[in-house]
């Protein structure tokens, strides 16, 4: 092999390793390319800590049902609890159990005792109603704290389970 030949070839591959790597560079700035334009026409889905994600997350993550007012344009997120503020309806017991209570204890999911069962109530019952609000109010076993609604005030927490108990006795 004659020196001449020796340069011609590593010219050659000299010429190819720039071009792959062109090419390579080429491709990654298409991509960055295509990637900022697919997340700019659906911010909602890819931009991670903006704004219109943030309020999705709040949706998700906000209790079920919101105090709506008449005539009064919703102006919050349903992150605000509907904590019977002012104007809005006050539940009663059983709705506040229908809301949030029920999910477990109508079918009696997880092993809750279910409402109206008065002998899967009778010895919880006889341990007294302080410590069945404590159990509500702060979780017991698998009972979740407020029934897993952070929504709920203790007053409503203690309401649908005056319910309950009064239904199940
Ligand atoms: C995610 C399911 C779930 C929801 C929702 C739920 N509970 Fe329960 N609850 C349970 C389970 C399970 C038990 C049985 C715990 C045990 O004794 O092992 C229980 C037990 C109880 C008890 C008896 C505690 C004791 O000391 O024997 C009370 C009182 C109670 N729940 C009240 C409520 C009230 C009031 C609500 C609504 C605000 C509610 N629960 C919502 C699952 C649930």
């Amino acid at each position: 092999m004659s020196v001449e030949h020796g340069k011609h070839h590593d010219q050659h591959f000299y010429d190819t390793f720039l071009l792959v790597i062109g090419i390579l560079a080429a491709m990654a700035i298409s991509v960055y390319w295509i990637a900022t334009a697919i997340a700019d026409a659906d911010p909602g889905a890819y931009n991670r800590g903006g704004a219109v994600q943030e309020k999705l997350i709040d949706q998700r993550l906000a209790p079920v049902g919101d105090v709506q007012i008449a005539g009064q344009a919703e102006t919050q997120m349903a992150s605000t609890p509907p904590k019977a503020a002012a104007g809005g309806a006050v539940q009663s017991g059983k709705q506040i159990w229908e809301g949030t209570c029920s999910a477990c204890h109508a079918s009696g999911v997880l092993g809750a005792p279910r409402i109206g069962d008065k002998a899967a109530w009778a010895p919880r019952i006889a341990k007294g109603l302080k410590v069945l609000e404590d159990h509500a109010l702060h979780g017991f076993k698998q009972m979740p704290a407020h029934g897993g609604n952070a929504a709920l005030s203790d007053a409503e927490v203690i309401k649908a389970l005056e319910y309950m108990v009064g239904q199940s006795k």
